[in-house]
């Protein structure tokens, strides 16, 4: 299969040495150009042009404090699947999405602590173009409340339309191999904070995607909501587009059989 830069190899060695050069030239300055301009992007974004997004690292950094009361017996459950190393390739999966994106989130770690920052640490994580905050969501912002919306596949409630910029859009940092339904809607009903979940059974048709059920809603990885929510904002709420890049082929193919669904 021919790449991209194999073709241009190809194209290129038709031509004369200087015209070559000079492609070359013009090809490595326009990447030069393109590279600050994302990070000019990316500096505006977190310096509050961007859409907040958060990644609640809570469930797995601090889920005897703050979630076993809730949860009770299924909190051993929750300790057993708060999977350190997987949650750090989400955030990291999510973090180098953003950072290629033309138009980033202002993506927000909270409760990112022991050995979660540790272990990201080890990965370059000083150097991420992220906010990060080692206390909980509530508390960072704690001023603003009535602006979060929790994403959660369990909420009755689609998000439509374009991102609300005033919104700070929260993803749970949740990593359960077999699904624990209804983790991120229990918190967010008793923080009285607004859920919402990714409108797919509302663009099913677009995505090519077929439900035999009602209530029936895929529960995505962590980075793919995030994909979601990139491209949500990129395109000003063009829904279709934003379940496109994230949802994976196998799972529209399929329809959301097995256990992706509920
Ligand atoms: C692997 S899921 C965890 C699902 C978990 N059982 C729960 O109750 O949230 C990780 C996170 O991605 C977000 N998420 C996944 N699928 C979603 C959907 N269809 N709509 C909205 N948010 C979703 C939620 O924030 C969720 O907490």
């Amino acid at each position: 299969m021919h790449t991209t830069r194999a073709l241009e190899e190809a194209r290129l060695e038709g031509l004369p040495q200087e015209q070559r050069a000079a492609y070359e030239a013009e090809a490595a300055r326009l990447r030069v150009e393109a590279g600050l301009a994302q990070k000019a992007a990316m500096r505006a974004a977190l310096e509050g042009a961007g859409q907040r997004v958060v990644i609640d690292c809570s469930y797995v950094t601090q889920v005897e404090e703050l979630h076993a009361p809730r949860h009770g017996e299924r909190v051993r459950e929750i300790v057993a699947q708060a999977n350190v190393r997987s949650l750090a390739k989400q955030v990291e999966i999510a973090m180098g999405m953003n950072r290629r994106s033309q138009r980033p989130v202002a993506l927000n770690l909270t409760s990112f602590r022991g050995d979660l920052a540790a272990f990201c640490d080890h990965s370059g994580a000083r150097s991420w173009p992220v906010r990060r905050h080692e206390e909980h969501v509530l508390d960072v912002f704690a001023s603003e409340a009535s602006n979060l919306v929790m994403l959660t596949p369990d909420a009755a409630a689609p998000l439509e339309g374009p991102l609300d910029p005033r919104a700070i859009y929260v993803i749970g940092g949740i990593i359960d191999k077999s699904v624990i339904k209804g983790l991120s809607l229990g918190w967010a009903e008793a923080a009285g904070v607004r859920a919402a979940r990714l409108p797919v059974r509302e663009h099913a048709a677009e995505l090519g995607m077929s439900f035999d059920g009602a209530n029936k809603t895929p529960v995505l990885s962590v980075s793919d909501v995030v994909a979601a929510m990139i491209e949500a904002g990129r395109t000003g709420g063009d829904w279709t587009a934003a379940l496109a890049v994230a949802l994976p082929e196998r799972v529209r193919r399929a329809g959301v059989p097995g256990r992706r669904r509920r």
